[in-house]
């Protein structure tokens, strides 16, 4: 697909959702690509083409891009024979809200440890090229999402281990935040918004600009899996030094929950004022300058990301002085709706104790087994402490659900009308598309009492006020 000459050699350290989609993209567009994790077993079955995480199109890459990839336990052999090094570890929250740079740093201690001064580059002498050869400088590039900051104490973990190593090589880092999602994070990696690189050396900015090159000139063939979005053209290119950039990440990140968060306290004064919050979204997102993305009133957000990041945001605010109240103001407003989502309940059943309840939707958001930070944790944690049986039906998240929180005792179902059976109301917490077909007449006969709490606004309200359910949207 590429040149020869336009090949370039990466190694990505960690296969999580954010390396393993990266590497798997990269190596699909023509680049040379291996994989490291420390996880045995992930590497074990990535070889044997079995992707690890679940993403609509990773199948299918795998397969097809399988000559381009390697996969390997360690780092060590690949340093050396790589332009550009990807650090995609993991940033967990620490107890303080900070996020934890331990792994960065640990995978930049170790590329200080093995980078060599006589590198090799298998694709060929890049010296010896024209204007279009490739500096054989290796770039190392930060994904995690990481305080500002960072990248500069990633390039003096690299420095001083070279140093104590008496080795002296040339080396420039970059930033160059990710900004998948979940389940569609194929498309947003071979399709995206914007490619944002910060660093502070021109012949970095160099190196990412033709790594990048088919995703900024859109002339690779589009995988049959995911296909180019119609409407699409080509990505915005954005140059800007590592803090910015990592600054960026962090603001989108903030920004975005924030607007869910908006559209959720408009959704609750529009349900006191008789307003329809739909129609409201409607009318605000037509303005180009608000956009009607991110204005879909419900339960609120959850996932990976915008609780860990707020957070972790808020923290270094915090560090320096200021205070961020539309970001915090955000996070409240969130956690907040969770509750109200029982409220709601509470008032339509008069009573919650000994009741059963039939939540539907367990993971975060449609199209992943991913509970992280879910609001079905919060709303069945406090309905079990108000004294109501839950039964639960999630299509893809009931396994993940068992093992990372046996503490809440629920029962699982087969589908959607199980959970229904002897149910006094039913609370749709996950937007799945199955359960906008809900047949309403089917749960009648299964149901005790027809109270139905619509967390994503899915269903038809006037709908099943006539078939005689008591309903709660959201902003309805
Ligand atoms: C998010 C960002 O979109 C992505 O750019 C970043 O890199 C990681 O975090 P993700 O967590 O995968 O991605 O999910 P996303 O699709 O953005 O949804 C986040 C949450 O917001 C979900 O819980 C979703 O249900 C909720 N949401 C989204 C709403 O409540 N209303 C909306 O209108 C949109």
């Amino acid at each position: 697909m590429l040149n020869t000459d336009k090949i370039l050699n990466i190694s990505i350290v960690g296969t999580g959702y954010v390396g393993l989609t990266t590497g798997v993209s990269l190596a699909y567009l023509g680049h040379r690509v291996t994989c490291v994790d420390t996880n045995p077993d992930v590497i074990t079955r990535l070889k044997e083409k079995i992707p690890t995480i679940y993403e609509e199109g990773l199948q299918e890459l795998l397969h097809t891009s399988y000559d381009n990839l390697e996969f390997s336990t360690t780092l060590k052999d690949h340093v050396n024979s790589s332009d550009v090094i990807f650090i995609c570890v993991g940033t967990p929250t620490k107890d303080n809200g900070d996020a934890d740079t331990k792994g960065v740093e640990a995978v930049a201690w170790e590329i200080g440890e093995y980078l060599e001064k006589k590198r090799e580059r298998p694709n060929g002498d890049s010296a010896s090229g024209g204007t279009d050869s490739i500096d054989s400088t290796p770039v190392v590039v930060n994904k995690s999402t990481v305080p500002v900051g960072t990248q500069e104490r990633v390039r003096s973990v690299i420095e001083k281990r070279l140093k104590e190593r008496n080795i002296d090589v040339t080396f420039y880092t970059a930033s160059v935040p990710e900004f998948l999602r979940e389940g569609v994070a194929i498309l947003d990696t071979l399709y995206p918004d914007r490619i944002v690189i910060g660093t502070d050396y021109k012949q970095a900015e160099d190196t990412l600009e033709r790594l990048y090159k088919p995703l900024l000139d859109q002339d690779f063939k589009e995988p049959d899996a995911i296909k180019r979005p119609p409407d699409y053209s080509v990505p915005a290119f954005i140059k800007t030094d590592p803090r910015s950039a990592e600054l960026v990440k962090y603001a989108a990140n903030a920004f975005l929950p924030m607007k869910i968060s908006f559209i959720n306290e408009i959704a609750n004064l529009a349900e006191k004022l008789g307003a329809d919050i739909d129609q409201v979204a409607h009318g605000i997102g037509a303005d180009s300058r608000i956009s009607a993305s991110f204005l879909g009133a419900g339960v609120g957000w959850g996932g990976s990301c915008f609780g860990k990041d707020t957070r972790a945001l808020l923290y270094t605010a915090n560090e320096y002085g200021e205070e961020l109240g539309l970001v915090r103001q955000a996070r409240k407003t969130n956690y907040a709706q969770r509750l109200l989502m029982v409220h709601k309940l509470q008032q339509a059943l008069n009573i919650i104790r000994g009741k059963t309840i039939a939540v539907l939707g367990l993971s975060f958001k449609p199209g992943t087994d991913d509970l992280r930070d879910s609001p079905a944790i919060d709303i069945i944690d406090k309905l079990l402490e108000l004294g109501a049986f839950i039964k639960a039906y999630d299509p893809k998240a009931m396994d993940n659900f068992k093992q990372e929180h046996p503490e809440l005792q629920i029962d699982y179902t087969q589908d959607e009308y199980f959970a229904l059976e002897g149910a006094h109301a039913l609370m749709l917490v996950t937007d799945w598309p199955q359960f906008k077909e809900l047949d309403f007449d089917v749960a009648k006969q299964k149901m005790k009492e027809f109270v139905v709490v619509d967390g994503r606004n899915i269903f038809d309200k006037e709908k099943l006020e006539s078939k005689g359910f008591v309903y709660r949207g959201v902003g309805r």
